[in-house]
């Protein structure tokens, strides 16, 4: 190997073993510094708060600690301020705020990372990112949750179809539906809330692996960077990253939610349905074809659900065969991270401008609603009830019913009494009153039903339990 495939410093880094440095290839593989440094704020973070746990513990003498602290903040500034130089021979985030700390502040630097290996340092400044990242995006889900409950209680009684198989099932109201992701995004900020509470330990005092023989304080350092506790095991603390597992999971799940419902905003939008149109802020047009308005942010939306899918597969595979304790692979496991975190930033901000913007078109869902015979299993019902009929021959009658409608090429409130009673000769003329949409939704009343009412609840209820816990 000619010495120019060869790269400086990192030789430094590593200690007296290594005479040569790095093929220029190894620095390419081993450098993350092009991504954790997004990192940088939780490294500092993380350093300080062990800086000033050595110094109460006297493994740091108070000037040192002092000039450490100093030297960080300086390290903290130039970084916001863009003028950090950041050098991949440094490899990470973690030697490269050291590195230069050393330039800054000499001796004293050579000292922090008393008691502590880049292993519990990594582990808990990714922590620390991660739950940002949570605490972020449960934000983000009560905002999108709000602009659903506000959409939802003004179309508590609007109907439209509700699908089975993509296929007319019963009238529903619109309200109705979109509680349904109301419910979901519940679930998934419940996800985000469950896996915080698991993730909130200190890994930081694991050392290398097997904890140290410095006397530090470990409850110190996690009540300093809000962590609830110490992990209890150091090859624990350094090796699992199931904390990043649960957020991807969450957010791969969250994902798949928002993209079921931008699909069906594609649908709705499409000139074929035509329920709602989503405002110019939130389409595209297209050249050649003036009349069309496309749901760009909708389909990515729903694209994008494959990448966060793909990152939470990355970590899982990552680190599905690596042996106690730390290992170069859990590198891997930030850009996926950061991947899904950025990509779910972006979905649900896009999600919520179309909700707050979208126009409902009342008049076309409320001819489509009644389309496709859908209030057939309401005169079933009728009969059931009112004819003490059983359940189960209701629907033939009901069935004989839509196929005269059919033959004739009317609606089921189209047909005559004297028409319908030659199908089932005990119906009266009250059997035609349950045959209207409204009526229809109206009489859904059972708890988690689509009656206006019972929307207009929910939707206060959901708003009292977002006051309340956030969900
Ligand atoms: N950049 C490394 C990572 O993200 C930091 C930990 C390195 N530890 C080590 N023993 N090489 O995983």
């Amino acid at each position: 190997m000619s010495d120019k495939d060869k790269t400086p410093a990192a030789s430094a880094m590593w200690g007296g073993r290594f005479a040569g440095g790095p093929a220029a290839i190894m620095q390419r593989i081993n450098a993350s510094i092009d991504f954790d440094r997004r990192l940088y704020a939780q490294d500092i973070r993380g350093s300080r708060a062990h800086c000033r746990m050595l110094v109460r513990q006297n493994i740091l003498t108070p000037e040192d600690g002092e000039a450490i602290l100093a030297g960080l903040d300086q390290v903290l500034a130039e970084i916001e301020g863009g003028a950090f130089p950041f050098r991949a021979e440094l490899e990470d985030i973690h030697m490269n705020v050291e590195a230069r700390l050393a330039e800054l502040i000499g001796e004293p630097a050579g000292r922090l990372h008393t008691a502590r290996s880049r292993n519990d340092q990594v582990a808990t400044d990714f922590r620390l990112w991660v739950r940002d990242a949570i605490d972020g995006m449960a934000a983000a889900l009560k905002g999108l949750t709000a602009a659903l409950l506000d959409r939802a209680e003004q179309h508590a009684a609007t109907v439209m179809p509700g699908f089975t198989h993509l296929q007319a099932a019963q009238p529903v109201t619109f309200g109705h539906h979109l509680m349904a992701y109301v419910e979901m995004i519940g679930r998934d900020r419940s996800r985000l809330a469950d896996a915080r509470a698991r993730l909130n330990e200190s890994p930081l005092g694991s050392a290398a692996l097997a904890g140290t023989s410095f006397p530090i304080d470990r409850a110190a350092t996690a009540a300093e960077l809000g962590f609830d506790r110490p992990m209890r095991n150091s090859l624990d603390g350094v090796s699992d990253r199931d904390f990043a597992l649960e957020f991807l999971s969450a957010s791969a799940i969250c994902a798949i939610h928002l993209s079921r419902l931008a699909e069906e905003l594609v649908i709705w939008t499409s000139a074929q349905f035509r329920f709602v149109s989503l405002s110019d802020a939130f389409t595209t047009g297209s050249s050649i074809m003036p009349q069309k308005r496309n749901p760009d942010a909708a389909e990515l939306i729903r694209a994008k659900t494959g990448r966060v899918i793909g990152d939470l597969n990355a970590l899982l595979i990552v680190m599905k065969g690596l042996p106690l304790a730390y290992s170069k692979d859990m590198q891997d496991d930030k850009e996926p991270v950061f991947e899904a975190a950025d990509t779910m930033e972006l979905a649900i901000a896009a999600m919520t401008g179309m909700i707050r913007d979208l126009t409902v078109n009342q008049a076309v869902m409320r001819t489509a609603a009644g389309a496709g015979f859908t209030t057939a299993t309401d005169i079933a019902d009728w009969c059931v009830r009112t004819l003490k009929m059983p359940f189960r021959r209701a629907p033939h009658v009901a069935g004989s019913l839509v196929k005269m409608a059919e033959d004739r090429g009317v609606g089921l409130e189209d047909l005559t009494l004297a028409e319908m009673r030659t199908i089932e000769p005990g119906i009266s003329e009250d059997a035609r009153a349950v045959l209207g949409v409204d009526s229809s939704v109206a009489s859904r009343t059972s708890l988690g039903g689509t009656a206006p009412l019972r929307v207009r609840e929910a939707v206060v209820a959901a708003r009292l339990r977002l006051e309340e816990d956030g969900r």
